[in-house]
């Protein structure tokens, strides 16, 4: 059986189960903030061994399956969010036999859509020459009061689409497939989880990522004092990675930073240094 007990890395916990079940140890409105990106459920496409040690996790639910799956995640996360608090869900269109399916279904939930965010970035794994190469993903800002949530108004001026580069940590974790030891095939930008947490919460407050795996979210909670709470139910494969991600101090211009210094390009994350800037 696996533990429910918290791992504490950093001031940061984490809980190494499954989503639903570590819900239950979170209080109804008790966090302020949610960022996260759940796994993709690739389906079948994904589920020979070889793509399964590469993902970690068997991602093979049937569509209507994972749809009922998420929605779940969502109530619990309506459920713990404080009124005025902020939920990013990172999702996107996923492809199936040349047929794109948008996530578009999140949306009908309990929350409020805020805003929807482009998270733009500038080159693809997929460049099969049957379609304009996919280049960007969603991130659905919900809110439970359009009326009284919390937002720092300075970050308004960076627009919703977020010019990001794919971040992938293969430097800092000397990972390759031959190897087997990638740690973590979707790790999401820091600088995504610097824009969402910092435009929405202060010092002190509470963040949650129901799926945290590789830690970036307690990572930028961690730097910026945050209280951050992650699940993962495969943790254990990612933990050595997450613990030197969490304590590491080396971190990216924010997207404000940047806005503010006039800066238009993607600025390298802290690890990734073979993605070069792309000008507009
Ligand atoms: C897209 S990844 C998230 C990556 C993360 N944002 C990062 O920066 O590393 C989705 C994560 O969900 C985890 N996961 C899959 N099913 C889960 C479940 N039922 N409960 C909790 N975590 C789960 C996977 O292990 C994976 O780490």
């Amino acid at each position: 059986m696996t533990s429910i007990e918290p791992i504490n890395i950093g001031g940061q916990v984490v809980y190494p189960v499954d989503c639903l079940e570590a819900f239950k140890k979170i209080g109804s409105c008790s966090v302020d903030n949610i960022s996260t990106s759940p796994p993709y459920n690739l389906g079948g496409f994904h589920s020979n061994e070889k793509k399964r040690a590469y993902f970690g996790f068997s991602d093979d639910m049937t569509e209507q399956e994972y749809r009922g799956f998420i929605y779940k995640v969502i109530d619990e996360c309506h459920r713990v969010l404080k009124p005025t608090g902020s939920f990013f869900l990172n999702m996107k269109t996923k492809i199936f036999d040349g047929i794109s399916i948008p996530p578009y279904w999140v949306v009908a939930n309990d929350f409020n859509l805020k805003q929807e965010i482009i998270w733009h970035y500038p080159s693809t794994a997929n460049v099969d020459k049957v379609r304009f190469y996919p280049l960007f993903e969603y991130v659905f800002w919900f809110i439970k009061d359009p009326k009284n949530f919390k937002f720092n108004d300075e970050w308004a001026i960076v627009g919703n689409v977020w010019k990001i580069n794919h971040m992938t940590d293969r430097n800092e974790a000397k990972m390759t497939w031959k190897d087997k030891v990638i740690q973590h095939p979707a790790i999401f930008p820091t600088q995504l989880a610097q824009a969402t947490i910092l435009s929405t919460t202060s010092e002190g407050d509470t963040v949650l990522d129901p799926f945290v795996g590789s830690g970036t979210t307690l990572k930028v909670c961690r730097h910026y004092k945050r209280k951050g709470i992650g699940f993962d139910k495969y943790f254990s494969e990612y933990e050595e990675l997450a613990r030197k991600r969490i304590m590491s101090d080396k971190f990216p211009e924010t997207l404000l930073e940047m806005k503010k210094a006039g800066k238009k390009g993607v600025e390298k994350d802290e690890a990734d240094g073979s993605m070069e800037k792309f000008m507009k």
